[in-house]
């Protein structure tokens, strides 16, 4: 078959299946919603274990690194699933709208992907070893001086901050959108059964 034909056919059996890509698909939307669990656990972790004795501070550290570990996997297959041919969604907005929010959408991609960049880097290159969920991953990297490393938590720690507020403005633009614009926004990033009644 002619490959324009073919390209039709297909474009046609989407749109008649009720799949027009203006909604996240169920991947998607699963991806989106285990980061947004993964990130804010991990905040509330990182932020609180100081408060805490040995060994509840020791395995929440460890919670932080296994969920840490998690959250890369899932931004890793986000992307790739978003690259996959078909699994594009075109923007519900227009205009500047449109471009703001992809642009914010893009930024948490990368921020996300440099947070965990820092947090392998921050643990290995203090010399010990990350853990996942009771598994030791060695370090492969030359450890640096206490200082470099000290440096090193406090990027991790400001791009967790730059993480957490630009996520904020960006679930207010969503419930902005749904609330007083009243348009499709949130409810194509919801499950299917929560769209019916949101
Ligand atoms: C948005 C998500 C995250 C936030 C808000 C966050 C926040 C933090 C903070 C505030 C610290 C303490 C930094 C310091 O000691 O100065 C920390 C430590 C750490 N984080 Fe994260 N983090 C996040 C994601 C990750 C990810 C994705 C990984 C790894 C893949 C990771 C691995 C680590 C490690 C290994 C430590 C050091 C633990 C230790 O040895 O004490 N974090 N994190
Ligand atoms: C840590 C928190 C969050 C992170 C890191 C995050 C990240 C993202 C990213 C990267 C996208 C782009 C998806 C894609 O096209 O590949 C997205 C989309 C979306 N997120 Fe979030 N999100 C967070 C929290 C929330 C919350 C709390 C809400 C709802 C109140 C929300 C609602 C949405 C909606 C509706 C979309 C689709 C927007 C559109 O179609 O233009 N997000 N999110």
């Amino acid at each position: 078959m002619d490959r324009n034909v073919r390209d039709a056919v297909n474009v046609a059996t989407r749109i008649a299946a009720g799949d027009d890509r203006t909604r996240y698909d169920g991947v998607a939307i699963s991806l989106h919603w285990l980061t947004v669990f993964l990130v804010l656990a991990n905040f509330a972790l990182a932020e609180t274990w100081a408060g805490f004795a040995k060994p509840t501070r020791h395995l929440m550290v460890a919670t932080h690194m296994s969920f840490g570990i998690l959250l890369a996997i899932t931004v890793v297959a986000r992307i790739v699933w978003r690259l996959m041919p078909g699994h594009q969604v075109s923007s519900a907005n227009s205009g500047a709208v449109a471009l703001a929010s992809k642009a914010v959408h893009y930024l948490l991609y990368g921020l996300l992907a440099l947070e965990a960049v820092l947090g392998f880097v921050l643990r290995w290159s203090g010399g010990e070893a990350m853990s996942f969920f009771g598994l030791a991953i060695p370090s492969p990297m030359a450890t640096v001086s206490r200082a470099t490393n000290h440096t090193i938590g406090d990027l991790h720690n400001w791009n967790g901050w730059a993480i957490i507020i630009l996520a904020a403005g960006h679930a207010g633009a969503a419930l902005y959108n749904h609330v007083v614009v009243k348009n499709d926004v949130l409810r194509r990033m919801l499950p299917q059964g929560a769209r019916r009644s949101a």
